[in-house]
This record gives C-alpha cells, sequence and structure tokens, in this order.
C-alpha cells in the first residue's frame, strides 16, 4: 500500500543486501521511521517492543530473523537456540510459530552449510505469499462487503464499517486481513466510511489504522472503543471486520482486547460481525480458545501512561492515573465461534465452527490434528 502517493510494504528487502528494513510502528504516525534490522537480537527487540506488530508481520519479520541467527552460525544448536528466542518474544499470535515452523522444517534437512540461504528464500517466500494471501482476503470480503452494501437503503448514507485494532497492511506485509476488503471496496466505487476504534491501552486503531486508512484517503472516524455498543443501537454501523492472532480448529478466534466486546454489541443488534484472516492464523491444535489460547500479559505502564505529541513537537509520555495506581493488561480476549458471522481467508468465507474448519481443512488436504 502506500505512504505519502508511494507504495510500500511493512518490511522491505534493502535491495542488493541481506538485510531488511521495517517501518517503525511505535513512532507512528508523528514520524515516519525506517529501521534497519540485520541481526536476530535486533529482530527480537522489534517485535517484543512492537515496532513490527500484526499476526501476520511478526511472522514474516521472525523468519528473517531466524535467517540472521542461521547466517552467524548454521549449526544444530543455533537452529534450536534461535528458535526458542523468537518463539519467546511474543505469545498468542500463532503466526510466529507458524512461520519459524516453515523456515525449521526446510534448514533442519539440510547442510550446515546450505542453511543460510534456503532461510533467506524462505523468509522471502513467507513474505511474498502474505501479500497474494491478503489480497486474496480482501477480494472474498469485497463480495460480502457488496452484499451488505446492496441489502442497505438506498439514499441511507455510506456503508459503515467497524473495525478494530489494526488489521491492516501495516500488521501484515501488504493490503491487510480485515483492512483489505475495506480498501477493495473503496477501489471499487463502493461508499465506504470505517469506524475506527482507539484500542486503549496502545492505540493501534488511533495511531495505526487511522492512519494507514488516511493514507489512501477512505473516509474514517476515530472512536473511543466504549462507542460500539451505542452507535451499533443507534444503527450507524452495517458490518464488523476485525483480524485475528488466533484461531482455534473450532472457530474461536482470539484477538486485540476489545474485540469480544465489539462482537456481543454486534450479535445484540444483529450485525455481521466477521473475522479475517489467513490460514497460518488457524491453530490446528486447540479447540478451545479461552482455555487454549495464551494471552499475552503487558506492562502496567501500557495503561496508567499515554504516549502522544506534546505541544513542542516531541513525543512524549504522561501519566493518567494517581501515582502508584495498579493495572491489569491483557493483549487480547477470545471472541467464541457462535458469535462470529464468518472467518474471512484466502480460501473463501467459512463458518466459524468446528464444521466450518474442517471443511476448509478437507479443502486444504490438511489433517486437522
Ligand atoms: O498487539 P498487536 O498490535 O500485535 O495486535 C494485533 C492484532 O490484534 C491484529 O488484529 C491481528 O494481529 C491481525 S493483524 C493483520
Amino acid at each position: 500500500m502506500k505512504i505519502q502517493g508511494t507504495p510500500r510494504r511493512s518490511i522491505e528487502i534493502i535491495p542488493g543486501q541481506r538485510t531488511v528494513r521495517i517501518l517503525d510502528q511505535t513512532v507512528l504516525p508523528h514520524e515516519i521511521e525506517w529501521r534497519e534490522l540485520a541481526t536476530l537480537e535486533a529482530v527480537v527487540e522489534a517485535i517484543k517492543v512492537m515496532r513490527v506488530r500484526g499476526a501476520p508481520l511478526i511472522g514474516a519479520t521472525a523468519a528473517y530473523g531466524y535467517f540472521f541467527a542461521l547466517r552467524d552460525d548454521s549449526s544444530d544448536a543455533t537452529v534450536g537456540r534461535a528458535y526458542d528466542q523468537l518463539l519467546a518474544t511474543r505469545p498468542t499470535a500463532v503466526n510466529l510459530r507458524w512461520a519459524l515452523d516453515r523456515v525449521r522444517r526446510v534448514v533442519t534437512s539440510l547442510a550446515p552449510a546450505d542453511r543460510a540461504a534456503a532461510a533467506w528464500a524462505e523468509a522471502g517466500a513467507i513474505g511474498e505469499a502474505d501479500v497474494r494471501t491478503n489480497h486474496a482476503i480482501g477480494a472474498h470480503g469485497l463480495e460480502l462487503v457488496r452484499a451488505v452494501a446492496h441489502r442497505k437503503a438506498p439514499g441511507s448514507g455510506p456503508l459503515q464499517i467497524m473495525t478494530h485494532c489494526n488489521a491492516g497492511w501495516l500488521g501484515c506485509v501488504d493490503w491487510g486481513t480485515a483492512i483489505a476488503p475495506i480498501y477493495q471496496a473503496y477501489e471499487a466505487g463502493i461508499d465506504v466510511h470505517v469506524w475506527v476504534s482507539e484500542t486503549r491501552p496502545r492505540g493501534q486503531g488511533a495511531s495505526l489504522t487511522a492512519w494507514e486508512l488516511g493514507q489512501h484517503s477512505v473516509p474514517h472516524t476515530l472512536v473511543v472503543d466504549n462507542e460500539a455498543g451505542h452507535l451499533a443501537q443507534r444503527g450507524l454501523v452495517d458490518l464488523m471486520i476485525v483480524g485475528a492472532d488466533r484461531v482455534t480448529a473450532s472457530g474461536d478466534a482470539a484477538n486485540k482486547i476489545g474485540t469480544y466486546l465489539k462482537a456481543l454489541a454486534a450479535r445484540a443488534h444483529g450485525l455481521p460481525f466477521y473475522v479475517a484472516l489467513p490460514v497460518s492464523t488457524i491453530d490446528w491444535t486447540i479447540t478451545d480458545g479461552i482455555r487454549d489460547i495464551p494471552i499475552e500479559q503487558r506492562s502496567d505502564r501500557e495503561v496508567t501512561h499515554v504516549i502522544g505529541l506534546a505541544a513542542d513537537g516531541r513525543r512524549q509520555e504522561v501519566l493518567i492515573t494517581p501515582a502508584g495506581t495498579s493495572a491489569r493488561n491483557d493483549g487480547f480476549d477470545v471472541t467464541p465461534g457462535g458469535l462470529i458471522t464468518g472467518l474471512i481467508t484466502e480460501h473463501g468465507v467459512f463458518p466459524a465452527s468446528t464444521e466450518g474448519l474442517s471443511l476448509l481443512a478437507a479443502m486444504l488436504g490438511r489433517a486437522k490434528s
């Protein structure tokens, strides 16, 4: 997608080098800063502090981290150690494990001398596939968006889509998952308007989704997270689409904290609630999202403080609570499949249920474990 009219990706190979640069998402939207990543340690740090974030992008970046480790030492010990180090960066998005498994599968069958080149190629393949995958998610989602738009009474204004967090191109290599159908609907000339939910505490909606939609001139309005029920009740939402970090084989979906409340509001008001995801976000090994999906616990400082631009143009962090207030910071919540209208994947739209996921598994020719 574009930054100031120029096509960019959230992670890019630096031409002529075996290194990558990432758009640092900790300083957006106030600064556009590209950072070179050239070591395992730099990748670990970038994922941990969320310079890169979003399930597909975490996986794609980790694959390059694996390459950097093997470039420096391609022994069996490093194959194991680097895998563990990268896997420990963030617990909820299963795309991380998926991407690392892909690289490990390729390199373990090779002689140490051939491992780094193979890891580089595999990381590149993961990134390229992510772009195609998300474009396909966008195309399948576009059909749903069209259907909802057709049902809308003529003259009743734009199609109102609510999203949460950032499941746009910034959370992927390109296009996004939940936002891909929105970009494609906008490009197809459908009159869309997006309610961008702020996404406290880190504000990925406010800082990232609002920024990337703005770069593409997609009409949008920022709302605080607590607006979802109110807007749905007043008939000001036609459709909700969110991303996911891990979906179980029974259709439960973990996504950024606050997603579940939106799903409840959608159900209460009879609104379609879709989760958009690549197949790499499905954890086929688990069936109970509430019991089995690990929920990241983040620092209480993200709740007690906010970061923004001060009047002097500098980024500043300020305390918003009485000093010493303790806070809890669950990074994600789980929306049971029963509240999800459908899962938009690169292979089509599937019911968020054991039957729906079995259908998808059969289509992929994969045995569910
Ligand atoms: O903590 P984050 O910002 O990595 O969480 C991101 C989300 O929850 C996204 O909705 C999800 O990863 C999908 S990104 C295409």
